[in-house]
């Protein structure tokens, strides 16, 4: 199969693209043809050397994706060849930017016909991640008032329409350019960070949600009512320590399993949530793809066409 890999840590350029043997299915998994992956954050730290313990050379890279199952291993009697699914994969597993991949049948859920592969592979980990953070770990309530940090993400922008749907008022920081996309997508106040300093203009929330990190993560606590409570998925395994002790500060569990991936189909279906803006690549343009995404100024979701 052709996959994007990487043969040592290093700058975007260490992409490779080319052959790679063709995964099998182990008891409990299933192979899936890839149609559509992702490029999530994660990715380029990993190639970075940042963040996962490579144990072995060459490395696909990418963790989440939409395809059609091609073989099913011993034991796997709820999915069958030809089923349109889309994962995230396991904790500690990668491959996705790949034709195919093995994964365990537990973590797969069907894809529906009315949700293209794109789409799909766009909404996995970034749905997973906001539904995990805003219900999960925050546990959001009608009326209550969220900041979420780096609007204009993928996260983000699905953290906010779930926010609405929930019933929450939704402030959110992004560069102008963004603003419009924003305000489609439900967002109530959208403060421009480049211009104006988000801690001189918004107070008493109940929550925050902060998908930017470094020091944007560690200033949010400022805008917090007391007894408020923020959740942080861009400062690392842990979240930050907060300066104040009326507070609380979060780091969400982002666990791989169909319920949630079930959770994304449903807001999706009853409208709550639509698919993010997505640009498009080859695997063969992974380098171009990993430059845009650790620019971290970009739209929406980077999504490989894979077949
Ligand atoms: N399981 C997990 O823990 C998990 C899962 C997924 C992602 N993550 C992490 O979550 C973070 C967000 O990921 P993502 O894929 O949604 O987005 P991303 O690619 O990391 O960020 C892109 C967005 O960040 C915005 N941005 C950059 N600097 C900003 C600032 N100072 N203030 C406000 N917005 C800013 C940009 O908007 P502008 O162009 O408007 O600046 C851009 O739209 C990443 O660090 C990722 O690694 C963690």
């Amino acid at each position: 199969m052709k996959a994007a890999f990487i043969e040592r840590h290093g700058g975007p350029e260490v992409l490779q693209f080319g052959e790679m043997p063709d995964p099998v299915a182990a008891p409990g998994e299933i192979v899936v043809d890839i149609v559509a992956a992702s490029v999530n954050g994660a990715d380029w730290k990993v190639r970075e050397g940042k963040s996962n313990q490579i144990a072995h050379f060459p490395y696909i890279l990418g963790r989440d994706f939409s395809g059609v199952v091609s073989a099913v291993g011993e034991g796997v009697s709820d999915l069958r060849v030809g089923d349109e699914v889309f994962a995230v994969c396991d904790a500690g597993q990668e491959g996705a930017y790949a034709e195919k991949i093995a994964i365990k049948a537990a973590i797969v859920t069907r894809k529906p016909a009315s949700l293209s592969h794109v789409d799909a592979a766009a909404l996995a980990l970034a749905g997973l991640t906001a539904i995990c953070a805003v219900e999960d770990t925050l546990r959001l309530q009608k009326g209550e008032t969220i900041l979420i940090q780096g609007g204009a993400g993928g996260v983000a922008g699905f953290a906010i329409q779930l926010a609405k749907h929930l019933g929450a008022r939704v402030i959110t920081t992004a560069s102008a350019v963004n603003h419009g996309y924003l305000r489609q997508i439900g967002a109530d106040e959208i403060i421009d960070y480049n211009s104006v300093d988000f801690t001189k203009v918004v107070k008493d929330c109940d929550a925050v949600f902060d998908t930017v990190g470094g020091d944007v993560a560690q200033r949010s606590f400022a805008v917090l009512k007391p007894g408020g409570r923020a959740a942080f998925i861009a400062s690392g395994a842990q979240a930050p320590k907060p300066e104040r002790s009326d507070v609380v500060a979060l780091r969400p569990h982002v666990g791989r399993d169909r319920p949630h991936l079930e959770r994304i189909v449903a807001l999706v279906a009853a409208g709550a949530v639509r698919p993010p803006e997505v640009t498009r690549y080859q695997l063969s343009e992974a380098v171009a793809a990993h430059r845009l995404s650790e620019s971290r100024h970009f739209r929406g979701k980077l999504v490989f066409l894979v077949r």
